[in-house]
């Protein structure tokens, strides 16, 4: 046990001084840039709305309710007119976004819609407590990624929000099942499985369930607590040479939007906040991928493939090198459709991808506004 952990922990000292530490001072800097960002974020769903998803939108909810938590900060704090009227013009901009995207969704796909109607119905404002992360406190475990069936996920999510039907009747709110509890709790996940579990308990306190299972109010926050640690040591491994492989922003985006949302502001550090600034697209002012991602994404799938199946053959090596050329010519919610063949069990989650006008993510632009919204607001509280 000791010997496999010490590498890890040799790995992770090694990094905090190199990723993630550095402050952003009183916020004056970059301040400018990332409410340019937003803004630009947010025409950019202004000019396709219609092509929108519900994570997309989920997104850009968080966003909205961050920039209403910055509007008070604003008036706290007295930052200047300028840019109080910009916040104000946002706010007002991603409600107009918000309802015309509303018919297009539920046109699309409407059990999905009334399921998770209330997620995106309104500005999604997540409570906000101050907090750093104490990494002394636990042992690294790595975690794996059980099998997360996403049937069962989204029926525990439907039954805190009151949008659950058993037998024709449609249960009350905040109705939380031991499997479900289960399911949410299980220990050692990793990746998206973690986000959705910590996103469950999110949603579990924005319902404003009380006291369910044997859990108190306050011990909402501790599980909070243990999974944005998990997830925080996970985004960090993430981070090398001030940089994330572009098959893990989504992840590392949600990770932040998530964590950073709910006050833990290790994600909002100077160095992590200057890197996202560099990945939007600047000419369409989206995420998105260019070739050149599309090809190391598609090296990266070929690569688990081989690794996972123990492939040595060189002739199937070939098929498989001759494959990348091929698979990066596709669109991105092909390649990790492709490369989750097989594994079916694992996440359906990240394929409701959904590529928007030229060539941008839906569900990771949404992400990305969100991850926007939460530097905004936790810039302007040090302005
Ligand atoms: C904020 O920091 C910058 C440089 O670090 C400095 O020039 C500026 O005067 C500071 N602003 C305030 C209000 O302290
Ligand atoms: C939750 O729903 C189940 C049926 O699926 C029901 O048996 C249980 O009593 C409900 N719990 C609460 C607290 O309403």
């Amino acid at each position: 046990m000791v010997a496999a952990i010490t590498p890890v922990l040799a790995v992770f000292l090694g990094c905090v001084t190199f990723s993630g530490t550095e402050n952003v001072g009183n916020g004056t800097i970059l301040l400018p840039r990332v409410l340019n960002t937003i803004e630009k974020l947010g025409s950019f769903f202004g000019s396709d709305y219609s092509s929108i998803n519900v994570d997309g939108l989920f997104g850009l909810r968080v966003a909205q309710g961050q920039v209403k938590l910055s509007i008070s900060e604003c008036r706290a704090a007295s930052c200047t007119a300028d840019v109080m009227a910009r916040l104000m013009a946002l706010d007002d901009k991603m409600e107009t976004i918000a309802s015309k995207a509303m018919p297009y969704i539920e046109d699309t796909d409407p059990k999905y819609f009334q399921r998770f109607r209330e997620t995106i119905a309104r500005p999604y404002v997540i409570g906000y407590h101050p907090e750093t992360i104490d990494l002394l406190d636990q042992g690294f475990k790595k975690g794996t990624s059980p099998s997360y069936d996403e049937e069962k996920g989204d029926a525990c999510y439907a039954r805190l929000m009151g949008t659950y039907t058993e037998n024709g009747n449609l249960l009350p709110k905040c109705n939380v099942t031991d499997a479900c509890l289960e399911m949410m709790l299980h220990a050692h996940t990793a990746r998206y499985v973690t986000t959705h579990q910590l996103l469950y308990f999110i949603v579990l306190e924005h319902m404003g369930c009380k006291n369910v299972g044997d859990y108190e109010e306050d011990e909402i926050r501790v599980i909070q607590e243990i999974f944005c640690t998990r997830i925080y040591r996970e985004a960090r491994s993430f981070v090398t040479q001030g940089n994330v492989h572009v098959s893990k922003r989504d992840l590392f985006l949600e990770q932040t939007m998530l964590c950073g949302s709910l006050g833990f502001e290790d994600f909002m550090k100077a160095d992590w906040i200057r890197m996202v600034l560099r990945w939007p697209d600047t000419t369409d002012w989206c995420f998105k991928l260019n070739k050149h991602d599309l090809v190391e994404i598609a090296e990266e799938s070929v690569g688990n493939f081989v690794k996972e199946n123990k492939i040595k053959d060189p002739r199937v090596l070939k098929i498989l090198l001759e494959d990348i050329d091929q698979l990066a010519s596709k669109q991105y919610s092909e390649i990790v459709e492709e490369g989750l063949k097989g594994n079916r069990a694992s996440m359906r989650k990240p394929l409701r991808e959904q590529t928007m006008k030229d060539g941008c993510l839906s569900h990771t632009t949404g992400l990305g506004i969100g991850v926007f919204g939460v530097y905004l607001r936790y810039l302007l509280r040090l302005v």
